[in-house]
């Protein structure tokens, strides 16, 4: 490892205690969660936050999650209602945020809210990002581990090579198991609302709370000002639900390669046809495929059940116009 970069280090104990101390002196520690490494900092300090949105060149105007170790510390942040006791039963520990009334007296600085009256809290199911929450002491405010609107990390090296020193600790718990992010759902209003399509499919929120509804009105987009339409985009262009991939283009393929397909190069989010198994593994193979020797990346067409439905968003994020 180059001495200028960022440590990268195993989450064993001591490393813990040194991680929840910088967490504590407002520095920033990179973690793995269940879904994708997050880039943390003391949720309890606006200077702290500020880093963070200094770190990704985020925009200001989009609120970061807040990770808790359970839905007692959640409870003290937010206010919980029937729905929100129940997918927090079912779901906590894993990818769901929910986005609910901050309470008033919680002690959460504002810029992580992005000044809305709302917070987004979830329980990471993740070993080392729970121990990281303990040895902290500190609700966590971590949006992804990666430059703002780029693509997501799912392993220790790809948070060091998008933030590199920007970071000061990067704590090594492999590559993520489940590889898109957290479902985020709204429960602010009467209609709960799925801002965010991710890590729990839509139809397994909707057997727990019923049905949810697709934010598309311009009056929904402020609340979730990080759907914007580019995100999660690699260098190359992207070409989805292609069959056929051109002759120069890399394919990332799904299931089974349609006959006479002759990509320069291929990779399969799962030969067997498996959407979760293609959900861990579309940011590492979207940036192994990131090569400026292929004119695009051509990607197979992927259902749009279960896991599905955030791969898609993603895939069509990362394919949407951009300036650069
Ligand atoms: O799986 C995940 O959720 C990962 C890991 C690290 O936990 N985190 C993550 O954070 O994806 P980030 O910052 O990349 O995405 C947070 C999303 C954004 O779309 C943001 O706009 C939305 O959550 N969000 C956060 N707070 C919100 C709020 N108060 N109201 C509405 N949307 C909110
Ligand atoms: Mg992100």
């Amino acid at each position: 490892m180059p001495p200028t970069g960022p440590r990268i280090v195993k989450p064993t104990p001591s490393a813990l205690a040194r991680a929840g101390a910088l967490i504590r002196a407002s520095r920033l520690v990179a973690f793995p969660t269940e879904t994708v490494y997050g880039l943390g900092a003391d949720a309890t300090s606006a200077a702290a936050v500020a880093a963070v949105y200094a770190a990704k060149a985020r925009a200001r105007s989009n609120p970061l999650i807040v990770h808790v170790p359970g839905a007692s510390a959640a409870r003290r942040l937010v206010a919980f209602d029937a729905r929100a006791r129940a997918l927090a039963r079912t779901f906590w520990p894993g990818p769901l945020t929910l986005v609910l009334k901050r309470r008033p007296d919680a002690p959460i600085p504002d810029l992580v809210s992005a000044g809305l009256d709302t917070l987004a809290v979830r329980v990471p199911d993740h070993p080392v990002a729970l121990a990281l929450l303990r040895r902290a002491g500190r609700p966590l405010a971590a949006p992804s581990a990666n430059r703002s609107g780029h693509v997501s990390p799912t392993t220790a090296a790809h948070v060091a090579r998008s933030l590199g020193r920007r970071v000061a600790l990067i704590l090594d718990g492999g590559p993520c198991r489940i590889g898109v992010e957290s479902s985020v759902v709204d429960l602010c209003g009467p209609q709960a609302a799925l801002l965010r399509p991710g890590g729990i499919p839509r139809e397994a929120i909707e057997a727990v709370i019923g049905r949810l509804s697709r934010p598309r009105s311009k009056a929904h987009r402020p609340r979730s000002p990080g759907q914007r339409p580019s995100h999660y985009a690699p260098r190359l262009e992207l070409r989805l639900a292609t069959r056929r991939p051109r002759a120069g283009e890399a394919y990332l393929a799904f299931g089974k390669v349609p006959a006479g397909a002759r990509p320069r190069a291929m990779l399969n989010l799962s030969p067997a046809g498996d959407l979760a198994e293609a959900a861990a593994n579309l940011f590492a193979m979207l940036r192994d495929l990131d090569h400026p020797r292929f004119t695009a990346i051509a990607v197979a067409p992927i259902p749009a059940h279960g896991l599905g439905l955030a791969i898609n968003d993603r895939l069509e994020r990362a394919a949407a116009p951009r300036r650069r």
